[in-house]
């Protein structure tokens, strides 16, 4: 037996029981008359006290950091009690004591603060999954699981599993492949999802499917994107994009009020992509915080005001709601001003509590400024900042604009909005190869009333698609589906496919469809950006127990590597170990 007790368990009402302990050294330290070890275990920390008469004081100082011990001990009530920590009511007074395992000087502190940095950690995951901060986010991760799967089973969805050698899925990212020893020269791709196997699934006759799943993608990193993340994906058949939402809404609301234990109201936002981009330049808006934009193109190119009259800007006006009496407006204008170099003028107009105007010098003397405000529903005590923009520029700049000045004036930000994009294009334009592509994914079904569209006009058609937003983070994404053959075939020649590659790429799709297939539709949440963004974490690694770096590395295990030549050789793979065909 190598326990009695877990050594973070202990309590005031242990005092008195004989107990057998292992754990991890914490520390170490002695203080002359008396010493004490920290032991850690998964469940916490318990002193261990050597007093002066103890015969294991003098062998413990060779004990260091890390090492694994087991002890034989009595639990007493301390004299000087710490209670800030569960188990700083009681000590253990050791009578035995064995080395089950020495460890290495840790490269790093295994502390909540601790002075390794990213790369060093990543090296050690394995003891920064040590430290409390990581564990309980794995923890956490856990419980969030437990919670969906219980919800989406309450439901009445099944889990189902999907293969991950595939044939490509065809999501817009890169696929990674991996090559086939006997079917040689031929490749498996990994799923950048399961769309297509649960869209399958539908035409199989499952009527509410979900999968807590792995996902695979080869593309450039960054903090809220691993090249393997983790989907909660869910498909439906019989349904309408309000009947997922409705669910994916109360399952939201489920693990914030469980977890965070806060109320959200429902039903969420729901916003066109159009809207999103003219009044907050982004699809994903942070509505934390009330800024928004307007276009004012109208009220002022053609106003004789010189500063608006550049053929190639765009004039828009920042609507700060309640700000109109804010003292610092030099500050801010320079703010704006230096934030970004294509941001040429700014300007502000004080839409004061009794309706007057105020605005420096005599700019818009000559404007109908209250007919200006109306058009764009502002109020009295609002702030406007209009600014010139050259309008090629204009969604990087503004996308990050608006949480720059949220910042800068120190706004309250809500603790969670969440909000429905909706009603994006089906397709986008590849400004490098001028091709069309799908703005989500080839199985997206357009509206019904954009299908006339497809053949002539493709740019116009829209699609019965919904992104799920939070905190200005895209969190999921989904559709309605195509279920008939003709239109899915139609779709994919817009985007410049031949007869030939649709039959090769998504012959077996477009015969399912053949079958009956049900009108059906679903959705992906992304596990990692969902716990993280309920957290209030910019970074999905740290809820990921294994991630890759910024490169797309595993650095504890050194991969990706590269293979024997007899393992080249067996997967008639004819590149050499540099790399070189
Ligand atoms: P989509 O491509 O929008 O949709 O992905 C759904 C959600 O998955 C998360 N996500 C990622 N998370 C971490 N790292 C990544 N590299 C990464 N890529 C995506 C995001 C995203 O919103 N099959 C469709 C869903 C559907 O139509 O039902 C799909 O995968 O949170």
């Amino acid at each position: 037996m190598y326990k009695t007790h877990y050594c973070g368990t202990l309590r005031i009402t242990d005092i008195g029981k004989s107990v057998l302990l292992v754990g991890w050294i914490h520390k170490n330290r002695n203080l002359g008359s008396i010493s004490f070890i920290d032991l850690r275990d998964y469940y916490g920390i318990v002193q261990l006290t050597f007093y002066k008469n103890n015969p294991l004081k003098e062998k413990i100082i060779k004990l260091g950091r890390e090492f694994i011990i087991q002890i034989k001990g009595q639990v007493v009530e301390r004299k000087f009690k710490n209670l800030n920590n569960p188990t700083g009511e009681i000590e253990v007074l050791v009578s035995e004591i064995k080395i089950l395992n020495k460890s290495r000087v840790p490269p790093f502190l295994i502390e909540d603060k601790t002075d390794g940095n990213d790369e060093l950690r990543m090296k050690y995951r394995y003891l920064d999954i040590r430290r409390n901060i990581i564990k309980n986010k794995l923890i956490f991760r856990h419980e969030i699981t437990l919670i969906i799967r219980k919800f989406m089973s309450n439901k009445g969805f099944i889990e189902i599993e999907t293969p991950m050698l595939i044939k490509s899925t065809s999501e817009g990212a890169r696929d990674f492949v991996v090559p086939s020893r006997i079917n040689i020269g031929k490749f498996y791709s990994l799923p950048q999802s399961p769309q297509i196997f649960k869209q399958l699934l539908m035409v199989g006759g499952i009527d509410k499917y979900f999968q807590i799943v792995k996902c695979f993608r080869d593309e450039d990193l960054r903090a809220d994107r691993q090249p393997e993340f983790t989907q909660i994906d869910c498909e439906m058949s019989f349904i309408e994009p309000n009947n997922i939402q409705n669910i994916i809404e109360e399952l939201i609301c489920y693990i914030i009020k469980n977890k965070c234990g806060l109320n959200i109201s429902t039903p969420f936002l729901k916003i066109s992509y159009i809207n999103a981009i003219k009044m907050y330049g982004s699809d994903k808006p942070d509505l934390r915080f009330d800024i928004r934009y307007c276009e004012l193109n109208n009220f002022l190119k053609n106003s004789g005001i010189s500063f608006f009259s550049k053929k190639e800007e765009l004039i828009i006006s920042i609507l700060i709601p309640k700000y109109a009496i804010y003292s610092e407006i030099d500050k801010l204008i320079k703010y704006i001003k230096e934030y970004n170099k294509n941001i040429n003028y700014v300007i502000w107009i004080k839409y004061l509590n009794n309706g007057t105007f105020q605005y420096p010098l005599d700019i818009f003397d000559k404007i109908n400024l209250k007919k200006m405000v109306n058009s764009i529903n502002a109020n009295p005590g609002d702030l406007l900042i209009i600014i010139t923009v050259k309008s090629k520029n204009i969604k990087n700049i503004m996308e990050r604009l608006r949480l720059k000045i949220a910042i800068f004036l120190k706004f309250k930000f809500k603790r969670f909005a969440p909000l429905w994009i909706v009603d994006f294009p089906l397709f986008e334009l590849d400004e490098k190869s001028k091709k069309l592509n799908f703005l989500h994914h080839p199985f997206t079904s357009p509206k019904d009333e954009d299908i006339k569209y497809l053949k002539n006009s493709p740019k116009k058609v829209f699609a019965k698609s919904y992104d799920l937003i939070i905190n200005g983070v895209e969190i999921g994404g989904g559709s309605i589906r195509i279920h008939k053959r003709k239109l899915q075939e139609t779709v994919l020649k817009c985007i410049g496919l031949s007869k030939d590659e649709i039959y090769t790429q998504f012959g077996f799709l477009l015969e399912a469809l053949e079958y009956g297939a049900p009108p059906h539709g679903g959705i992906a949440i992304g596990l990692d950006r969902l716990i993280s963004t309920i957290t209030g974490n910019d970074n999905i690694r740290d809820f990921i127990a294994f991630p890759k770096n910024n490169s797309g590395r595993d650095t504890m295990i050194n991969s990706p590597s590269v293979l024997s030549l007899e393992q080249l050789k067996e997967l008639n793979l004819k590149f050499n170990n540099r790399g070189k065909i």
